[in-house]
């Protein structure tokens, strides 16, 4: 039984990590004309996009961390639909990079194990912290996609409308971590995160 948790978990990490991510709803920017963007500006684009991939790349080793070591399993649908939403932010990003001419972050597999590891040891010392530092990473991605909207070039519409949508969805899964008895981190702890969170925006947006 194991070993069979085992590969299933393996193949979550491989399908995340090496295969296109599939979105059962429609991309927030179907429909959506192309603006026209200097060169400049699409590179710029293309920078906050990766960013924001790397972002959900991270989600994706969270909630996996979260399933793999939460006590109470009777709340696993809701983080079942939350990461598969996860996923679905993975493909519209992934999407929108190749649109702007661009490639996903070679970073990514250094930031999933991270989170993967972060997310376990969460859930090690209990599932409120678990929850806890669940809603604070969708808090500050929150944040994180609210000043992505402001950098935005203007003309970008269709990187706007799947930032909007994941902002909504974001402020949904932090409601959701702390409806089910999220902890209120340390500060110092938030700071950690904050910080780490930096590192990861300044390498993804060039590389
Ligand atoms: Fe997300
Ligand atoms: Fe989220």
């Amino acid at each position: 039984m194991m070993l069979d948790r085992a590969i299933i978990e393996v193949d979550k990490i491989v399908k995340t990590l090496f295969t296109p991510a599939i979105s059962k709803r429609i991309h927030p920017d179907s429909g959506i004309a192309e603006g026209q963007l200097s060169v400049a500006e699409k590179k710029h684009a293309l920078g906050l996009m990766r960013v924001n991939h790397c972002g959900e790349i991270c989600a994706q080793g969270l909630y996996q961390g979260q399933a793999l070591t939460a006590r109470d399993k009777t709340n696993q649908k809701s983080f079942q639909n939350a990461a598969f939403e996860e996923i679905e932010h993975l493909a519209w990003t992934e999407h929108r990079i190749y649109e702007l001419g661009g490639r996903t972050s070679i970073l990514n597999p250094l930031f999933y194990a991270g989170s993967l590891a972060m997310g376990i040891a969460a859930g090690v010392v209990g599932d409120k912290w678990n929850l806890g530092f669940l809603a604070e990473t969708e808090h500050q991605v929150g944040a994180h996609l609210a000043n992505h909207l402001e950098q935005l070039p203007e003309a970008d519409n269709k990187s706007r409308a799947i930032l909007e949508q994941m902002k909504e969805d974001e402020a949904h899964h932090e409601d959701m971590a702390n409806n089910y008895g999220a902890a209120n981190l340390p500060p110092p702890i938030k700071k950690i995160m904050t910080l780490t969170s930096k590192v990861m925006t300044s390498l993804t947006y060039y590389v």
